[in-house]
């Protein structure tokens, strides 16, 4: 069942997703090498409190933190516990948070200090496949439009897109229908429609697909151990294409 947003509905969840980043740049600018992670976890509690928002992700089918810290091979779901981030680590922060009823969802992927080639085109390719997704979130077209577009511009810079995970519709849940895969085929799955709100999350890594979860429960990490980077957005759908919630202010 896909829920479609009104206006005022959008609106609500423009407001949680500006929270969303204002706190996600916050916890951009804290990364340098030699910070331990535990401090923008307590950074998020403290800015959610304060911006009135629930975050998202704590309580969540039991998942303990407010903030995925997801480090290096490790793709998504990172615990934030004690570890000291390290030049030429490259850091995925993912924060969501419920604001009036409705939910925000956003994901960046920030290099710590200098790092190497390989890191910076995998984090530059998995941002720009975010965009390419969001350029085919337009009302007419379809689920698996938005899919074969992240995915193609993926492989075609060698890269490969995680496909245990998947992004989704987002609104009075943090996880509604449909699931949006970032690997398909064009002109498949649900049309999309005006009011359809949905968070698009490509997760891709610089060697293969396959995913290992670690022994706590969460943590996702390439079979291969090697880098991977997430981006995510969440978007509405409208009259001319799609408008994304979470933007930078
Ligand atoms: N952005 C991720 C998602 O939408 C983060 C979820 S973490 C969880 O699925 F703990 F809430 F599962
Ligand atoms: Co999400």
């Amino acid at each position: 069942m896909i829920y479609i947003k009104s206006e005022q509905e959008i609106e609500k969840m423009k407001r949680a997703n500006k929270l969303v980043m204002e706190i996600l740049s916050t916890l951009k600018n804290m990364v340098i090498p030699g910070l331990n992670i535990e401090k923008l976890e307590k950074k998020a509690l403290y800015l959610s409190e304060k911006g009135e928002g629930i975050p998202a992700f704590k309580g969540y089918n039991g998942y303990p933190s407010a903030l995925c810290v997801s480090i290096n091979e490790v793709i998504i779901h990172g615990i934030p516990e004690l570890r000291i981030l390290k030049e030429g680590d490259i850091v995925g922060i993912d924060f969501g948070i419920l604001l009036d009823g409705f939910y925000g969802d956003a994901a960046i992927t920030v290099p710590v200090g200098k790092v190497d080639n390989l890191g910076m085109k995998l984090i530059e390719v998995t941002e720009q496949a975010l965009y390419e997704g969001i350029q085919r979130a337009t009302s007419g077209n379809r689920i698996g439009d938005v899919s074969y577009a992240i995915q193609s511009f993926v492989e075609k810079h060698e890269f490969s897109v995680i496909r245990e995970f998947t992004g989704h519709g987002i609104g009075k849940e943090l996880h509604e229908d449909p699931l949006i895969p970032n690997y398909g085929k064009p002109g498949t799955g649900v049309v999309i429609e005006k009011g359809m709100t949905f968070a698009l999350e490509p997760m891709v890594a610089a060697g293969g697909f396959e995913v290992d979860i670690l022994s706590d429960g969460w943590t996702a990490v390439t079979k291969d151990r090697s880098l991977s980077a997430h981006f995510e957005h969440t978007i509405a759908i409208g009259e001319e294409g799609a408008e994304i919630l979470s933007q930078f202010s």
